[in-house]
C-alpha cells in the first residue's frame, strides 16, 4: 500500500457482516466523532463482503458502502487500505488475509482459530511487508488483553497466565453452580439465549479456549507453542455432584486456560479446574471472561469483561483500526526478532498439580485402605477426604497434594480396574489457595 497522508480518510474493506462485522460497523458510525478526534482522520468502509448479497439484512450498510460477494475484490481494490476479516473459518479467511497482505494492505481479524493454527506464516508475511496484522478481538472479545501483554507488560518476565477464555463454558458452569442445573439443561439454555452455537463442540470441548491460549502464550513469551500440542479437556462430563463437592471444599469449577513459565519451560493446557472461592476468577459469572496474569515486576493483574458479542468484539476490532489510522509502526507479535523460536514445552504428563478425585465405590470395609494403597503406589499424597450418603455405592472424594499428571492417570486406571469401583474415577486439577504451595 502506498501510505497515504495521515490526514486522508482510511478506507476499509470489511469481510463479513455477521455478529462482529455489524457490531464493528455500528461502532464506527455511532462513535464517529470520538473516533475522528482520536484518529485524526476519517475512517470509511467502502465494501462489505458477504456470502449472499441478495439476503435482506437487519442492519443497513454503512453510509457509502456497497456489498460484494467476490472474495478477491477487497484485495484488488486499490482504494482499500485495510482489510478487516470477520468471516471466520480457516481456508477462505487465510486466503483473503494473505491476498490483502500481498497487496500491501493492513489487516485486522478476530479469527483466533486461524491465528492459532496457521498464524506464524501470516505474521511472518506481515512482518516482511511491515504491515499491521491486528487481532485484539480474537482473544476475550472486549478485554484488551493482547494490547496489555504486547505493550503494557512488555518489560516483565511473565510467570503465569490463567484465563476463563470461553463465555459459553462459563455460562454453563455458572448456571450449574448457582442454579444446580445438569450440564445438558444448562447447555440448552445457553443455546436458547444465543450464548452457545447450535454445534457447541468447539466451545464445550475446550478447543476455542486452546486457540486463545496459544495466542496468549505467543504474546507472553515470544515463542510458538503448537496449538495441537496443548493438552485440552472440556466440560461435557462435569456433573452437578462434582460442582457440589467442589463447593463443600470451598471451590468453584471453571474451565481455565493455564500457562506457567518455570525454569524456562512452559507448562500449559486447558482443563476444568477447581478454583478457590477467594480467587476473583472463581467469582466470574454468567458469560464473562477473565484473565489473571503474573509478572515479576507488576505482580498479579486481573482483567474481567465481555469476551464475545457484537459490540465488545467490534470495539476491539475498532481499537486495532485506530492504531493503524494513527500511522504507528506495526508491532504485531510484540517481539523484534523475525521468526519466533519453538516453545520449550514441559511434557504434560510430568506437570504437577493438586487434584480433586471422585470415585464411585461399593460401601464396604477395606475400600478406603485399597484406594489409599493405590495412591501411595503412585506417589500421590492425600490432603482431604469426604464420603457422602449411605447406599450400596457411594461417592468417595479426595483432594490430593501436588501430584504428577501421569501418576494421577495411572491411579485412576488402577482404581477403575478394581472390583469395588462401580464407575470410572473423575479427576480435575485444583488451584492452590492463595499462598499455598503444594
Ligand atoms: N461472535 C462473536 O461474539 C465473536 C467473538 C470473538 C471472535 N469472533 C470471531 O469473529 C469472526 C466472525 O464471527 P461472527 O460471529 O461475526 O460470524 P457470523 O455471524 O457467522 O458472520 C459471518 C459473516 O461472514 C460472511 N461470510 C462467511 N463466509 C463467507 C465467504 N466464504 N464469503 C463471503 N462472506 C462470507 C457471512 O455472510 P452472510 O451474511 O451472507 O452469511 C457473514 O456476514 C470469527 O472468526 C469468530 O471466531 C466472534
Amino acid at each position: 500500500m502506498q501510505d497515504k497522508n495521515n490526514s486522508d480518510p482510511l478506507v476499509v474493506g470489511l469481510a463479513g457482516f455477521g455478529t462482529v462485522g455489524k457490531g464493528f460497523a455500528r461502532i464506527l458510525e455511532e462513535n464517529q466523532a470520538e473516533i475522528f478526534r482520536r484518529a485524526g482522520r476519517e475512517i470509511r468502509i467502502k465494501k462489505v463482503l458477504v456470502r449472499d448479497v441478495t439476503r435482506a439484512r437487519t442492519q443497513a450498510l454503512p453510509p457509502g458502502a456497497s456489498f460484494c460477494a467476490d472474495m478477491d475484490e477487497l484485495a484488488h481494490d486499490r482504494d482499500i487500505d485495510v482489510l478487516i476479516e470477520l468471516i471466520g473459518g480457516i481456508e477462505q479467511a487465510e486466503r483473503i488475509i494473505r491476498q490483502a497482505l500481498d497487496a500491501g494492505k493492513h489487516v485486522v481479524t478476530a479469527n483466533k482459530a486461524l491465528l492459532a493454527e496457521q498464524g506464524e506464516e501470516l505474521f511472518a508475511l506481515a512482518a516482511r511487508k511491515k504491515l499491521f496484522l491486528g487481532y485484539e478481538a480474537s482473544v476475550c472479545g472486549g478485554i484488551p488483553v493482547v494490547q496489555t501483554l504486547r505493550e503494557s507488560l512488555a518489560a516483565n518476565r511473565l510467570t503465569s497466565i490463567l484465563g476463563i477464555l470461553n463465555g459459553t463454558c462459563n455460562y454453563i458452569l455458572s448456571a450449574m453452580t448457582t442454579r444446580n442445573m445438569p450440564f445438558a439443561e444448562a447447555l440448552k439454555e445457553a443455546q436458547d439465549l444465543g450464548y452457545a452455537e447450535a454445534d457447541p463442540g468447539l466451545d464445550i470441548d475446550g478447543v476455542d479456549s486452546a486457540h486463545k491460549l496459544a495466542l496468549l502464550i505467543r504474546l507472553a513469551w515470544g515463542v510458538n507453542y503448537p496449538f495441537r500440542k496443548l493438552p485440552v479437556s472440556g466440560i461435557r462430563d462435569i456433573t452437578p455432584e462434582d460442582i457440589m463437592f467442589a463447593r463443600e471444599f470451598g471451590y468453584n469449577i471453571k474451565l481455565l486456560g493455564h500457562a506457567y513459565m518455570e525454569n524456562d519451560r512452559i507448562e500449559a493446557g486447558v482443563f476444568p479446574t477447581l478454583v478457590p472461592n477467594s480467587y476473583l476468577l472463581a467469582r466470574v459469572g454468567h458469560s464473562y471472561n477473565a484473565v489473571r496474569m503474573e509478572g515479576n515486576a507488576v505482580g498479579s493483574l486481573f482483567m474481567h469483561g465481555l469476551g464475545a458479542g457484537e459490540l465488545p468484539t467490534g470495539s476491539a476490532v475498532a481499537a486495532d483500526l485506530l492504531e493503524i489510522a494513527r500511522g504507528g509502526k506495526a508491532n504485531n507479535r510484540g517481539y523484534t526478532s523475525g521468526a519466533l523460536p519453538a516453545a520449550d514445552i514441559l511434557p504434560p504428563e510430568t506437570a504437577s498439580a493438586r487434584h480433586y478425585f471422585r470415585l464411585t465405590v461399593e460401601d464396604k470395609p477395606g475400600v478406603m485402605r485399597d484406594v489409599a494403597s493405590i495412591f501411595a503406589d503412585n506417589d500421590i499424597s492425600i490432603h482431604q477426604v469426604l464420603q457422602k450418603g449411605q447406599s450400596r455405592t457411594v461417592p468417595l472424594v479426595f483432594m490430593t497434594h501436588k501430584a504428577k499428571a501421569l501418576d494421577i492417570q495411572n491411579a485412576a486406571k488402577a482404581i477403575a480396574g478394581c472390583a469395588f469401583a462401580s464407575a470410572a474415577p473423575v479427576y480435575y486439577r485444583v488451584l492452590p489457595p492463595p499462598g499455598g504451595t503444594d
